[in-house]
């Protein structure tokens, strides 16, 4: 994949390059230069993309970088202070919520507690004077499609997190919105429910076929639910993309640091060539696998992932790939890998993550000398 340029803009630099999210007119929802500030200070800072019919969309991004404020004003809850949404070509940032085919899921979900399962899926119908067959008709479609048929009856107290989730979701989608809005849908769930209903959700989402927004300030709920993530810090969009191009080439230092984990180097260009450069870092010399705009003496950062980086005993034989010596410091054992810390000649800690495949697999320890070594292909330049 090419990667030149991207590689290299700056944070300011990228919020104003979004374009680079547009799809052109083909696109479903068209958010163009919103902004909206609270007495001086702008929560949402001119932002513009284009959202696809069928897509789910995430906002991902630390407390109070203004995801609640930019689903808040898809759905109508907030004004605008600039800027324009339009929903199929037609402009709606103006209309009050209950006047746009728009539905949102709130954290807590909050389902009336006296009615039943049945009865909370119809609530919004039955508010609509919807005919009383078209509505069981439509409540029993909704349940067969989150699972809960045979819960109908049961009050939301008798559910488990989860199954309250799902009512809540079933209750949005059975007025058949034309976008549905989540924000932090999976936050009052627990660690292992959370990844199973991540899932279960993108299946229901894909399957009912609704355009979704989602907020989440959780790395790893985005990169399983979304078809593409916008990182967000201080009311902009720092980069978009699917989430593979968002972990693997990230397009600034904060984004390769909010998603996953990263070693980043400090460094200064060498050389540059159309398919590689060369960069001098306090980890050492390094080459990297992409050609970027730029020349010699220019301050950059290299990201390395963890996962990349391969441990040996032995020197490798293996000279095209870069190689540092080093001492391993300390490690940590999660089960399905390992974490080691290796200290480099230069003083910098390398973050290296080791998969055990095999069961008694050997382990590295403190104090042993190693050397890691990585391909140039899995490093990415970043502005300093
Ligand atoms: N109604 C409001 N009045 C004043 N400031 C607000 C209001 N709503 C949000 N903010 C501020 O806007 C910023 C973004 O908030 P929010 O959109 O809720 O962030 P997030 O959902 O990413 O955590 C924060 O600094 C927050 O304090
Ligand atoms: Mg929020």
């Amino acid at each position: 994949m090419p990667q030149t340029n991207q590689a290299l803009l700056g944070e300011g630099e990228a919020a104003h390059r979004d374009t680079a999210g547009r799809t052109g007119d083909g696109s479903f929802v068209r958010i163009d230069r919103l902004t909206k500030r609270f007495d001086e200070v702008a929560a949402v800072d001119g932002v513009s993309i284009d959202i696809r019919k069928g897509e789910i969309f995430a906002l991902l991004g630390s407390s109070g970088c203004g995801k609640s404020t930019l689903l808040r004003m898809l759905a109508g809850f907030e004004t605008p202070t600039a800027g324009s949404i339009e929903l199929e070509g037609a402009e709606i940032s103006q209309l009050p919520p209950y006047e746009r085919p728009i539905n949102m899921m709130f954290q807590s979900y909050a389902l009336f507690p006296h009615l039943t399962v049945f009865e909370n899926v119809a609530f919004g119908l039955k508010r609509d004077k919807m005919p009383r067959d078209r509505i069981a008709e439509t409540v029993e479609a909704m349940l067969n499609i989150v699972q809960l048929k045979p819960y109908a009856k049961r009050k939301p107290h008798q559910l488990s997190g989860g199954q309250q989730q799902r009512v809540a979701l079933a209750r949005c989608l059975a007025k058949r919105p034309k976008l549905l809005l989540l924000d932090e849908p999976l936050g009052a769930l627990d660690r292992k429910l959370r990844e199973q209903t991540q899932f279960e959700l993108h299946n229901i989402i894909k399957k009912v076929g609704v355009t979704c927004v989602l907020v989440t300030h959780d790395q790893e709920e985005a990169i399983t639910m979304a078809d593409r993530i916008a990182v967000m810090s201080n009311g902009r969009f720092l980069q978009v993309g699917q989430p593979h191009e968002i972990y693997e080439t990230p397009n600034c230092r904060f984004v390769a640091d909010f998603i996953g984990n990263v070693n980043l180097f400090d460094g200064t260009i060498e050389a540059v060539a159309p398919d590689h450069c060369v960069v001098a870092t306090n980890g050492g010399r390094l080459t990297v696998g992409h050609g970027i705009t730029g020349g010699p003496g220019m301050a950059v950062s290299v990201a390395l992932r963890p996962e990349k980086i391969e441990l040996s005993r032995e020197p490798p034989a293996d000279r095209a790939s870069n190689c540092f010596s080093g001492r391993i410091a300390d490690s940590g054992y999660f089960g399905r890998y390992s974490v080691c810390r290796v200290t480099l000649a230069g003083g910098m800690k390398l973050q290296v993550a080791i998969t055990h495949s095999e069961r008694n697999g050997d382990l590295f320890v403190s104090g042993e000398e190693v050397y890691a070594t990585c391909q140039p292909e899995s490093l990415v330049v970043l502005s300093a």
